[in-house]
């Protein structure tokens, strides 16, 4: 399979959590790469610079504030950097901010990318490679996998607005010619996630001895996949992906939620020599989310198959290196807290105290 030249890339929400991880991937992991990576984020309250400090200096980097709802801007900086590739991480990504205050998804997630596929029109020759989530395909029963085939099904408010870009996507590529290609992922864990998701959330919660909220009786199960593998997958996407073709991207690890924070515990008692019983107390059940889909897993047989990806960490390997990243950088966890509650007062209401 040919592969296709990446050299100057414009990555959206590269200060996010897995945006940030593409673009250490890029400047540390793929010795051959001798473009520029130009990240231009509008620094919502999950967008932060420290994500990116290991890589700030690297003259091949270099950071525009800005939405990508500005069309005039990102046609400015496609013209001015020759760039050739977008990777478009740029989203609202949180499914109980989405079901609070739906408008946000709408406006970042579909108005937002509508603007970038515009851009794109008058820029034939950049490809588009747009990340998406497996929550498009709605939810599974005890058994069986999403495909690429299986068909759209979103139900809440988050993954409708993902769902709608996927399709803005599809029709742009398809309508007028365009060089695009989607990846749909499971849920990504490893260092950087801003912590009002599970795997920090939980971890930051155990270290400060704060209440571990569990959803309903914990029984929903995820797919759960290393942010580094999944930065390496977009990166041979961008090189052997298919026009117009959809990848599943997952880590091949379901566990339930309430498993999933027994096994953080016994990580956190282990590296910390502690008894996990105390932090086992911590355990909270609250009310459901409201439409909470039951689970989710992936067929990520083709990414495998055609591209040659897999992913190079266990769940165990992964999860104990998130846990240790955490113990280590606490104080990237209050910067980056602090920083989000100046920024948007509904974080206190999502991590509970
Ligand atoms: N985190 C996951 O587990 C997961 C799973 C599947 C898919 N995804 C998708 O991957 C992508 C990245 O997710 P993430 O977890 O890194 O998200 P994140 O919330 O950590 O980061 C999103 C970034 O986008 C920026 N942003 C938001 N709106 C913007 C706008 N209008 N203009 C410019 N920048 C804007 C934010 O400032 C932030 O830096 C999203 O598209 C999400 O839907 C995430």
């Amino acid at each position: 399979m040919q592969s296709r030249k990446v050299k100057n890339i414009l990555v959206t929400g590269g200060a996010g959590f897995i945006g940030s991880a593409f673009i250490r991937y890029v400047l540390t992991q793929v010795p051959s790469f001798n473009g520029k990576c130009h990240n231009l984020d509008v620094l919502t309250y999950a967008g932060n610079l420290a994500n990116l400090a290991e890589i700030d200096q690297d003259p091949r980097y270099q950071f525009h504030k800005g939405d990508i709802r500005d069309q005039a801007l990102v046609e400015r900086l496609c013209a001015e950097h020759g760039i050739d590739t977008i990777v478009h991480f740029a989203a609202e990504s949180h499914v109980d901010r989405s079901i609070s205050g739906p408008q946000a998804f709408i406006e970042s997630n579909v108005l937002g990318t509508f603007h970038l596929l515009e851009v794109l029109k008058k820029y034939p020759h950049i490809h588009f490679h747009h990340i998406s989530t497996d929550e498009v395909y709605g939810c599974l029963g005890a058994t069986g996998f999403f495909t690429e085939e299986t068909p759209y099904r979103p139900n809440s408010p988050y993954s409708a607005s993902k769902a709608a870009s996927d399709h803005l996507v599809k029709a742009y590529g398809h309508t007028y010619n365009l060089s695009v290609c989607i990846s749909n992922c499971s849920n990504n864990y490893g260092p950087y996630q801003f912590p009002e998701k599970l795997i920090p959330l939980m971890i930051f919660n155990c270290l400060n001895g704060k209440k571990l909220p569990v959803y309903g009786t914990g029984q929903n199960v995820r797919d759960w996949l290393y942010v580094n593998d999944h930065a390496k997958a977009i990166w041979m996407l961008l090189l052997k992906g298919r026009k117009g073709e959809t990848y599943n991207v997952g880590g091949e690890s379901e566990w339930k939620n309430i498993d999933l924070i027994h096994e953080i515990i016994r990580v956190i008692a282990d590296l910390q020599g502690k008894d996990k019983r105390e932090l086992e107390a911590l355990i909270s059940y609250v009310t459901d989310r409201p439409g909470h889909d039951f689970r989710y897993a992936i067929d990520c047989t083709k990414i495998k198959k055609e591209i040659g990806w897999a992913p190079d960490h266990s769940f165990h390997q992964g999860l104990k290196e998130t846990v240790a990243w955490y113990l280590n950088n606490q104080e990237w966890i209050e910067i980056v807290q602090d920083e989000g509650l100046k920024k948007n007062s509904l974080l206190a209401e999502l991590v509970p105290s």
